[in-house]
């Protein structure tokens, strides 16, 4: 399989590395509005070709799939080109701004015979595999409190003056869709499709979310979502059954599972897995579904994607964060 990529930024070049690292897909070059940072990228990492319009990458003939690492509020517009021209696409997360995107996407993949894909590592991790196989022993789910709190240097920026991407409304950003995500994605792969979701944000001076609670409503549980850009936590995440709790060291990069019984307090380590580059499980993953045509596997994720997509848009838009994209 031949690999793309549109992005230019630290994360396009995580993603490469990565995809090296499996040795899955061979690269081709590189996308980006600049021809010099285009042949820049590709040229580092031994790519041949690059690419300054999206229509030329669409319609190569030596691309199979494209990875998209472009600002959210571009996600729609630019895969909607990519699959047109029969490419499978990667594109990041959060995949698309509301179900209305995601639908018309889905739509033009089945039609151009091409598989859209998400990528969202957590839950593509083997100690996340290793929860949702012990989920069970908990018994009856009471709470779950999943975080991702991470101060950004961009709000530094914010603060200054300037509103990068990920703080704008108009690149269909903030803090649920870019952190938030990573412990929707976990309940909703643990626990499926809420019956409610409702979002508590901290709007800050442009209307964007800097920060926010997301609740999310289970029979017979809730489920909390804490996210935030401008505060910090440590604080691990955890999911409280009637018999004992699950504990993770973080939504987004899950390393470590502890069990602990809820009647002698015990704490007892379950699975510890620390991988510096954890994208190449998600990379290996589309990789085996593309090369075995696996459509079971593929339309999981898929349904998964939509439901956290769903799941976010609703509660987002009942908070009064309206996108362009919209
Ligand atoms: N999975 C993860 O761990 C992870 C981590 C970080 C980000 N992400 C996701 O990756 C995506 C990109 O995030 P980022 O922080 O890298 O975004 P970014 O720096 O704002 O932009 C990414 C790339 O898009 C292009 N771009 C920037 N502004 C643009 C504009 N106004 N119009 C057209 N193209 C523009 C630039 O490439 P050129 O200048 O070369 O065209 C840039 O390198 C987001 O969806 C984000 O959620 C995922």
């Amino acid at each position: 399989m031949k690999l793309a990529t549109i992005g230019t930024s630290s994360i396009t070049q995580q993603f490469v590395k990565a995809v090296k690292k499996t040795g899955r897909f061979d690269y081709v070059g590189a996308y980006s509005r600049s021809e010099e940072k285009a042949k820049q990228f590709s040229e580092e990492f031994g790519g041949s070709r690059w690419f300054t319009t999206l229509e030329d990458l669409a319609a190569s003939n030596e691309v199979d799939a494209i990875y998209c690492a472009s600002p959210n509020g571009l996600h729609f517009q630019q895969v909607s080109v990519l699959l047109r021209g029969g490419k499978h696409v990667i594109c990041e997360k959060p995949i698309f701004a509301n179900l209305e995107e995601f639908d018309e996407a889905v739509k033009l993949a089945d039609e151009h015979h091409v598989y859209l894909f998400e990528a969202i590592r957590n839950i593509q991790t083997p100690v996340f595999k290793k929860l949702q196989q012990e989920l069970p022993r908990a018994g009856q789910l009471r709470s779950a409190v999943l975080q991702l709190i991470q101060y950004s240097s961009r709000y530094d920026k914010f603060l200054d003056g300037e509103i990068t991407n990920i703080f704008s409304p108009k690149f269909a950003a903030g803090a649920l869709q870019d952190l938030g995500v990573y412990p929707t994605y976990v309940a909703v792969a643990l626990f499926g499709e809420p019956e409610r979701s409702v979002y508590y944000p901290v709007k800050l001076s442009n209307g964007i979310d800097g920060g926010g609670t997301l609740v999310l409503t289970y029979p017979g549980f809730v489920c909390t979502i804490l996210c935030s850009k401008i505060a910090y936590s440590d604080a691990p995440s955890e999911i409280h059954g009637e018999k004992g709790t699950f504990r993770i060291n973080n939504s987004s990069n899950i390393a470590r599972l502890e069990w602990i019984d809820a009647h002698n307090k015990e704490v007892q380590p379950i699975a510890t897995h620390f991988e510096e580059d954890d994208k190449i499980y998600e990379i290996s993953n589309f990789a085996d579904i593309l090369e075995q045509n696996n459509k079971q596997e593929y339309l999981r994720l898929r349904a998964l994607s939509r439901s956290v997509v769903k799941t976010m848009s609703s509660a987002r838009k009942q908070s009064g964060i309206i996108f362009p994209n919209d």
